[in-house]
């Protein structure tokens, strides 16, 4: 099979990862079900401690068959008697954004991290896609102390096919 090993995936984790004055953020769980195995495999998808204060995500997927049709969902939740939605929750069409740049959240994510990407290409998507030790974790937003998750879901053909979902903790003022 013709792989490709691809970062895009990063724009997923780096949507909230810009800033520089960064507060304490510490990611502290991930998970990548996916919905529909005959086009997504996950073969890996978990964070490395570095220490007690730092961890970095590591995830290694194959899509199976060629994407061609691709949006994401991204929307971020907080920890107050179970997880409840938080600031964003939109959906924008990944494979326009490759070609144009044109979702202002997505393109500061992408400025930061095109330099640690190896691949800049547009749909369609296929083979292993892989984010490889990503833990320039900062937050780009005011945000209270608390418990956040970051829901991505991979939606081909207009079907949810996979999800990426990063835990992480934010602290204020360390
Ligand atoms: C699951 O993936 C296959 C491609 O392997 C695709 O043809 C099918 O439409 C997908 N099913 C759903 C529900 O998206
Ligand atoms: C790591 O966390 C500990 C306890 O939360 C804190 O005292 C220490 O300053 C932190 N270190 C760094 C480098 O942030
Ligand atoms: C991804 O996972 C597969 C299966 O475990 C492995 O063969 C491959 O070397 C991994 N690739 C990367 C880039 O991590
Ligand atoms: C990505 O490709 C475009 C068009 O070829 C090019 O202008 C841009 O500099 C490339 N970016 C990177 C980071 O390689």
């Amino acid at each position: 099979m013709n792989y490709k090993i691809i970062s895009f995936g990063m724009v997923l984790f780096a949507i909230f990862l810009t800033g520089s004055e960064a507060p304490f953020v510490k990611m502290t769980n991930a998970k990548c079900p996916s919905y529909n195995k005959s086009w997504v495999e996950v073969h890996y998808c978990r964070l490395k401690a570095y220490s007690r204060n730092k961890t970095s995500l590591n995830i290694n997927a194959t899509f199976l068959q060629p994407a061609n049709n691709i949006f994401l969902r991204l929307k971020l939740m907080k920890r107050a008697n179970g997880y409840k939605p938080f600031l964003w929750d939109f959906t924008f069409d990944a494979c326009e954004f490759m070609r144009k740049r044109n979702q202002p959240v997505a393109k500061i994510v992408w400025n930061l991290i095109k330099d640690v990407s190896t691949v800049n290409h547009t749909c369609p998507y296929v083979g292993l896609q892989a984010v490889s030790d990503f833990h320039r974790v900062e937050i780009p937003v005011p945000m209270p102390t608390g418990e956040y998750l970051l829901l991505i879901t991979w939606i081909f053909d207009g079907k949810p096919q996979f999800s990426t979902d990063v835990y992480f903790t934010f602290v204020e003022d360390p």
